[in-house]
């Protein structure tokens, strides 16, 4: 009886202990948050990642490179094009975060080609986001980020991809009421977000939509000669919304405009090829 009464106190202390424990290590696991992981070389996706970190309070790691690429835009296009054709990724330096420890992985880059910049495909075929959820970001002069984000895909099946956001460089003092809206959906700052209406439907551009159209991309030497096919609108409190489809050399894309109540020009937000 004496023995029983041991073995009944040994297993209930055993118990008591064991769920001790697991209280403990779930204390003891890290919280999991958000990582903004980035490469920039020229500072202006550097800027995007910064201030993303910031709202967020999120940490932040830049993607570096064993052997960096040069800063001058045509340097930068030479190694790139002589890696592509020889089919070398750049080599990475080990990454000091552990990515596991994040829920959710903000992944910054610049626009090369229409897509990310070399060294995040590196990134990418090293399986380091395979299962992640990731939020692409990137700088550009004119390309939007829906090109990287279905090479991402690709690159990366099983990606998962809430929200993404690209912004052109010459627009970077709008950068941070588009970050601040895309965070506001995603849940991870406080505010609310106007809701935007959808574009309506596509039809013939009038006289006054192709001006703006017109208007817009004058100011990007690389649009010359793309023409308004149809275009989609939407109002919101700042002014009108525009999608055009445009249409250079027989290629078809879709060109973002935006033309505020201020009264001021005309300007695209970016161009999906
Ligand atoms: C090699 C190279 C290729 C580029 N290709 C494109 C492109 O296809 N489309 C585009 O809009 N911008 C392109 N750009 C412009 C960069 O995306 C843009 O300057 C970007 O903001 C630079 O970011 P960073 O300052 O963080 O390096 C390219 C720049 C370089 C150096």
């Amino acid at each position: 009886m004496k023995k029983l009464f041991l073995l009944m106190f040994a297993g209930l202390l055993a118990i008591s202990c064991t769920s001790k424990q697991n209280t403990q290590q779930q204390a003891e696991e890290p919280t999991k948050k958000a990582l903004v992981l980035y490469y920039s070389v020229t500072n202006t996706t550097k800027q995007m990642a910064e201030y993303i970190q910031q709202k967020t309070g999120a940490d932040i790691e830049a993607i570096e490179l064993v052997n960096p690429y040069p800063t001058e835009f045509d340097a930068i296009g030479q190694r790139r094009n002589e890696e592509t054709s020889a089919g070398i990724l750049p080599e990475l330096k080990p990454l000091k975060a552990n990515l596991d420890n994040y829920d959710i992985i903000f992944l910054g880059y610049p626009i090369w080609g229409g897509v990310y910049a070399l060294p995040v495909k590196t990134l990418l075929k090293s399986g380091a986001l395979n299962g992640k959820k990731v939020v692409p970001f990137c700088t550009s002069g004119s390309s939007g980020v829906k090109q990287s984000v279905d090479e991402l895909k690709k690159d990366v099946p099983s990606v998962q991809i809430p929200a993404s956001i690209g912004m052109r460089s010459s627009l970077m003092d709008k950068m941070p009421a588009a970050v601040d809206r895309m965070l506001i959906s995603l849940g991870l700052i406080e505010g609310q977000n106007e809701p935007w209406a959808d574009y309506s439907a596509q039809q013939a551009p009038t006289a006054e939509e192709t001006e703006i159209f017109n208007a817009a991309i004058s100011t990007y030497p690389m649009m010359n000669g793309t023409k308004a096919v149809s275009v989609g609108s939407r109002t919101t409190s700042k002014g009108t919304d525009y999608k055009f489809i445009g249409e250079a050399n027989g290629a078809k894309m879709d060109i973002y405009v935006t033309k505020e109540n201020s009264g001021a020009a005309p300007y695209f937000t970016g161009v999906d090829r």
